[in-house]
């Protein structure tokens, strides 16, 4: 194992533990744990899986080319795996979006219990009403036979700092759970649920699809997605087994969709045969 920490100690321990991991870094200030991931790819002494957290990240990238607020309670990290690691298809690589997102809903409904913990499909973490988390994902390496899971939590986040459209959408663990929640030690347990979740999708693809299913957001909703180019509106089916989300449009059709941006859906749940 490759450790270069300056984190705390009893975090750096639980990680070890786990023997998952092959290298961890800490940086105490980066632009962004995505870019910097990406930027080791290629480096023979570098061995995945990597995880790397920043104390503080400057440029936190987001999806769809947006950027990531975050604060000293933020925690920011990013973990790099290679291709034998996952021994799965690349084209089932995507669906890493959803099993992370899934390990995170876990961890975070376990801190703030009994409050709902929920994911926006594809992988936005939702508590309370607002985005709690969020996940990007890129592949990395000459030939892009790596991938960087990149998430952000707000565990501690100040949102009263944040610009005014974050303050509105976001959520902070901090405000919710009934005890107080240390930015970083939440880490060791997420990698951990990341790594179980990753071994179970390895085998079986369709049993994501069903815990998606108990706690997605949108399952029963009207929605509208971008995809494409164009807006795509009607009631949400839930989830395919691939991880597409299924939409009933008001003719009646039934749309997969494999990659857009839910923009809108409706309060209340309408649809009960999805
Ligand atoms: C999103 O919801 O749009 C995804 C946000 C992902 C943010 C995390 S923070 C750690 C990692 N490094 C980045 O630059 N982005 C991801």
């Amino acid at each position: 194992m490759q450790v270069d920490w300056q984190g705390p100690d009893a975090v750096l321990q639980l990680l070890s533990r786990s023997g998952w991991l092959r290298s961890i870094r800490w940086v105490p200030e980066v632009d962004s744990t995505n870019r910097l991931a990406k930027s080791l790819a290629d480096q023979a002494d570098r061995p995945t899986p990597m995880l790397i957290v920043a104390k503080s990240q400057t440029q936190g990238r987001g999806r769809l080319g947006r950027s990531w607020f975050s604060d000293s309670g933020t925690l920011t990290f990013s973990l790099m795996l290679a291709a034998p690691q996952l021994a799965v298809d690349r084209t089932r690589w995507p669906q890493l979006a959803l099993v992370a997102g899934l390990a995170v809903c876990d961890v975070v409904g376990e801190v703030v219990e009994p409050v709902a913990v929920q994911l926006k499909w594809p992988n936005d973490v939702y508590l309370a009403g607002g985005k709690v988390a969020g996940v990007l994902i890129e592949t990395a390496g000459r030939d892009n036979d790596h991938v960087v899971i990149g998430i952000g939590l707000n565990v501690a986040t100040d949102l009263s700092k944040a610009p005014a459209e974050v303050q509105q959408r976001a959520r902070s663990i901090r405000d919710y759970a009934d005890h107080p929640v240390e930015t970083f030690a939440v880490l060791p347990e997420i990698i951990d649920r990341i790594a179980m979740r990753i071994a179970d999708w390895r085998t079986d693809s369709a049993a994501i699809a069903n815990d998606f299913s108990k706690v997605c957001l949108l399952r029963g909703r009207r929605v509208a997605i971008d995809t494409a180019g164009q807006t795509l509106e009607g009631a949400c089916l839930g989830i395919d087994g691939d991880g597409a989300l299924r939409v009933r449009r008001d003719d009646g059709e039934v749309v997969e969709v494999r990659s857009g941006e839910v923009v809108r859906w409706s309060d209340e749940v309408e649809v009960h045969d999805g």
